[in-house]
């Protein structure tokens, strides 16, 4: 094969037969097919599309790129332990993996959680995790295993001989405007759940402003596609599409948010952070043939927490160490009274992101106290004054652009007026 006529095949609009999808994933990972050419090829795929046999070939090439781990095989107590995993497409404040794990792990079901960080405005687990004191997101294939079969619940770093071919091309999208391909987002994560080898899957495909989908439409069909490729690989495969147009929570930022899933695992938190883990646990329990479990009451009772004190405690961080501060906050206040009608997740994500909370290269390090505390939700009535975010740093220089990202984000409807758009304003 020539990449050049793999890449004109794509352009022009054709099909990419197995062989050369086989051929350019495996030449690409071993640096035959230059950076260059698979940037222009990922283009092409971007602007004319895959179908649904060439996406599954694509995921498998990717999948066979690198090892595969057999997570589905593990036994506890001489039987098969179920596995399912949950994957969330990506979003602001979107913390629900941390409860999640735990929480479902409560019935004896294992959940293998290979997180990556975050890039750009949305996070990623293993940098909320990543501020609990000594918490560790390295582990062998060895302890990843034993963590399982002992405590049921694990979040830890993909190796890097998971999908390989995936690591380089997310980092090359990353960078030539490639990332928003429903067949290549698609392919990138399926690729890594089925090289895992979980079981079952439930996918949280998150649609509004804060998600890679804007639509609903293109949120469907990256799920069926996802869905799809799920079933294709023998990994039982469920999807919910969620909102995320306003930012999960109360909280962006690492340690922000681990406090709030705390929160949760202790019977509180707030609702839409309760009500979304408890249907994804549902999901994956159902998913893992567990028909008569309570999750509700797991939290409640103490079982979620006990899992998460063990899941902390086996990666060397300790669950009572108190969390890193910022040095310095500022709040932003509502600039009139009425409705608080918008809270827009991306401008919320931006803001976190320039505060400190995100990196803009892959190797840049995060504040782990960095982000944005919400002092309302949408729908809540205001007060003109009233704090409505509390930002938090350690760098306070970063305070005007996170402002600027909170331009046009928060949005209050005065009391018999029309909607203004105003960006809140400084304390006083
Ligand atoms: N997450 C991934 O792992 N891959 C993508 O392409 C997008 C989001």
């Amino acid at each position: 094969f020539d990449a050049v006529d793999v890449i004109r095949t794509k352009r022009d609009g054709g099909r990419l037969s197995d062989a050369a999808i086989d051929w350019v994933i495996a030449a690409y990972t071993r640096g035959v097919v230059a950076d260059e050419q698979m940037a222009a090829l990922t283009m092409a795929i971007l602007l004319n599309g895959m179908d649904r046999a060439e996406i599954a070939r694509w995921t498998a090439a990717m999948v066979a790129s690198g090892d595969r781990m057999d997570v589905a095989g593990l036994r506890r107590d001489g039987r098969v332990l179920r596995t399912v995993d949950k994957h969330s497409t990506g979003g602001v404040g979107d913390k629900i993996t941390l409860p999640l794990g735990p929480l479902v792990a409560a019935f004896g079901v294992a959940v293998p959680q290979l997180s990556g960080r975050g890039l750009g405005h949305t996070g990623g687990t293993l940098d909320k995790l990543e501020a609990i004191p000594g918490w560790r997101a390295e582990l062998s294939t060895d302890a990843l295993m034993a963590q399982l079969r002992d405590v049921g619940a694990v979040v830890a770093a993909a190796g890097p001989g998971l999908a390989p071919a995936d690591a380089r091309l997310y980092a090359l999208r990353d960078v030539t405007g490639t990332v928003e391909a429903i067949p290549l987002i698609a392919s990138s994560i399926m690729s890594k759940k089925i090289a895992e080898g979980t079981s079952a899957l439930v996918l949280d495909v998150k649609v509004g402003s804060g998600a890679f989908m804007k639509t609903i439409d293109d949120a469907r069909e990256l799920a069926r596609t996802m869905v799809d490729l799920g079933a294709d690989a023998g990994v039982r495969t469920v999807a919910l599409l969620t909102d995320m147009s306003t930012p999960l929570g109360l909280t962006a930022g690492n340690a922000l948010e681990v406090a709030e899933a705390v929160e949760v695992l202790a019977g509180g938190g707030p609702a839409d952070v309760v009500e979304l883990t408890l249907a994804l646990a549902r999901e994956m329990l159902d998913a893992a043939g567990v028909t008569d479990a309570d999750p509700a009451a797991a939290l409640a009772d103490g079982r979620a927490m006990d899992v998460w004190r063990r899941m902390i405690a086996a990666q060397g961080g300790d669950p009572d160490a108190p969390l890193p501060v910022a040095k310095e906050t500022e709040t932003v206040v509502a600039p009139a009274s009425g409705t608080l009608a918008r809270l827009d997740a991306l401008g919320v994500g931006v803001a976190a992101w320039r505060l400190g909370a995100g990196r803009a290269r892959k190797e840049d390090p995060v504040q782990a106290g960095a982000g944005i505390t919400l002092h309302a939700r949408p729908g809540d009535t205001v007060t003109a004054g009233q704090p409505l975010l509390t930002l938090h740093t350690d760098t306070p220089e970063a305070f005007g652009r996170a402002r600027e990202a909170l331009d046009g984000a928060v949005e209050v409807t005065p009391d018999g007026a029309p909607g203004t758009a105003g960006r809140g304003r400084p304390a006083d």
